[in-house]
């Protein structure tokens, strides 16, 4: 197997803290690369001011050696503030109400992306596996292209991929689909987003769907596919089990003093559905009073994109509305909602999932979302609690054991939290068991090795290129 070098805007730099990065796609890729070793490149995290950083930082952390870049307050704004996540992330995400398109920002992108290419040449072989990840990279592929490189390089959208009608309405989406076509295979979540990217290619004219998932698309032959990523089962299994001797998740659980658990876990991102899920957790309290005092809701939602003009409304508005709905339904001895805005070690998450008698992950659109993954892997087989799941969440569409609820409709979502908390025993292990057999196979290992595996079955750059 040649060397696998992954290159994402956001890497999991390793510290001392042991704080799991918030974000499916940190979390995933670390668990999949510290199996497989190599290079993972991408963004500090950090700004180099006015100047572009010259060398990148390299660190070595088990089998994985992360070469790191810094970026400039430019760039920083224009890439990633600006077109990765006031554009391309709305408008991927259904939402062209808050999608802020600016020229100057795509030229950033673009920008960006061949700074990326110039620092990761130097570090390549030429029989390495190339991996690059997400929307923050997407011409990325074209640019290496130009520079010479012929390694085989495959690319993974972690988050959904919409129809036409939608994905067209951003001014640059020709450029973006005709970068897709320099990789040898694309990568998507769901069946629906794969489908999604075919059709607006056939609809548009510079497509043509071959067999055995080829395609035929601007004088190049490539592979699109999709490979549902998942989580570390086994793993997170385990850490969940011991997770009782913890002192926090002690100090968790005798704070309850026998409520039943109610837990939410998101980055703070409008694309998560916290207002329609406050909004639907408030109407179950209010339509089924016998509940009051006796559940807690605990939703743990680390800020997220703070510059970002959307993200920082968003903070105020559900940080309100947590606190009115505290304020209107709470007692003197019982606080409804218990809001956090940090993030918390992956044991301490895995035991406070396993706690909860329902996991609420109702996201109004989601590309997978692991939250949904991690809630089962975490349960106890003897007594599991119940997936509530938005089916606009990729996860839906393998989570066939959950309750599957539209985000958009408080009553209904209401009520599925009430059949969760009153579902008998052998329903719950039924619903349980029927999801865990699919998560302990269907991991993060099988997500990596399928793509990978069918990345070298494509043939290289130069003997793909269309006649
Ligand atoms: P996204 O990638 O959009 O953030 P996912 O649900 O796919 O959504 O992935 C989120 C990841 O971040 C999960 O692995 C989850 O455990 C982790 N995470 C989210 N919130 C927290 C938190 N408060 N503390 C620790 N980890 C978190
Ligand atoms: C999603 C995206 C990732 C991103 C993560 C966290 O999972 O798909 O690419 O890394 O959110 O967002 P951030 O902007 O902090 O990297």
């Amino acid at each position: 197997m040649s060397r696998l070098v992954v290159v994402s805007n956001r890497v999991p730099v390793p510290d001392k803290s042991n704080k799991a990065p918030a974000g499916g796609l940190a979390v995933a890729l670390r668990a999949a690369l510290e199996e497989k070793g190599g290079i993972w490149m991408g963004w500090s995290g950090k700004s180099s001011g006015e100047e572009e950083t010259g060398e990148l930082t390299s660190i070595q952390d088990g089998k994985i050696t992360y070469a790191l870049t810094d970026l400039t307050d430019r760039d920083v704004d224009e890439y990633y503030h600006g077109f990765a996540n006031r554009v391309l992330w709305p408008t991927f995400h259904y939402r062209l109400d808050l999608t802020d398109y600016a020229r100057k920002e795509m030229t950033g992108y673009f920008r960006v992306n061949r700074f990326f290419a110039e620092r990761l040449v130097p570090l390549l072989k030429p029989d390495d596996t190339i991996w690059i990840q997400d929307y923050h990279l997407i011409p990325l592929a074209k640019e290496l292209r130009q520079m010479g490189v012929k390694n085989r390089i495959g690319f993974f959208l972690h988050i959904p991929l919409p129809p036409a009608d939608v994905l067209f309405a951003m001014p640059v989406y020709e450029t973006l689909i005709e970068s897709l076509a320099h990789y040898d295979l694309v990568g998507f979540q769901t069946d629906f987003d794969h489908a999604n990217f075919v059709g607006a290619l056939v609809r548009e004219g510079i497509g043509e769907a071959l067999s055995g998932g080829k395609i035929k698309s601007h004088n190049r032959i490539f592979k699109a596919g999709y490979y549902p990523i998942g989580i570390e089962t086994a793993a997170f299994a385990t850490y969940a089990r011991r997770a009782i001797k913890n002192g926090m998740v002690k100090r968790a659980a005798q704070s309850l003093e026998g409520k039943a658990l109610v837990i939410g876990v998101d980055r703070l991102d409008y694309s998560k559905g916290l207002t329609q899920r406050l909004d639907a957790y408030e109407h179950f309290i209010t339509a089924n009073p016998d509940y009051q005092g006796k559940v807690t809701y605990l939703q743990i939602t680390p800020k997220s994109r703070s510059e970002v003009p959307e993200y920082e409304a968003m903070q105020r508005t559900v940080a309100e509305q947590a606190g009115r709905v505290n304020g209107e339904l709470g007692t003197v001895d019982w606080v409804p909602i218990r809001y956090m805005t940090r993030s918390v070690a992956r044991p301490v998450l895995a035991g406070l999932y396993r706690m909860a008698k329902v996991g609420l992950v109702t996201p109004l659109r989601d590309g997978m979302n692991l939250v949904a993954k991690e809630y089962i892997a975490a349960q106890d087989p003897d007594d599991p609690g119940v997936l509530v799941l938005s089916r606009f969440a990729g996860a839906a569409r393998e989570m066939k054991g959950a309750l599957l609820v539209n985000p958009y409709d408080t009553e209904g979502t209401s009520n599925a939290i009430a059949k969760a908390l009153a579902m008998p025993l052998a329903e719950r292990q039924q619903r349980w068991q029927q999801m865990m057999d699919h998560l302990l196979v269907h991991d993060v290992n099988h997500w990596c090795d399928t793509f990978l595996q069918d990345l070298m079955q494509m043939p290289g750059y130069q003997a793909a290129e269309a006649a």
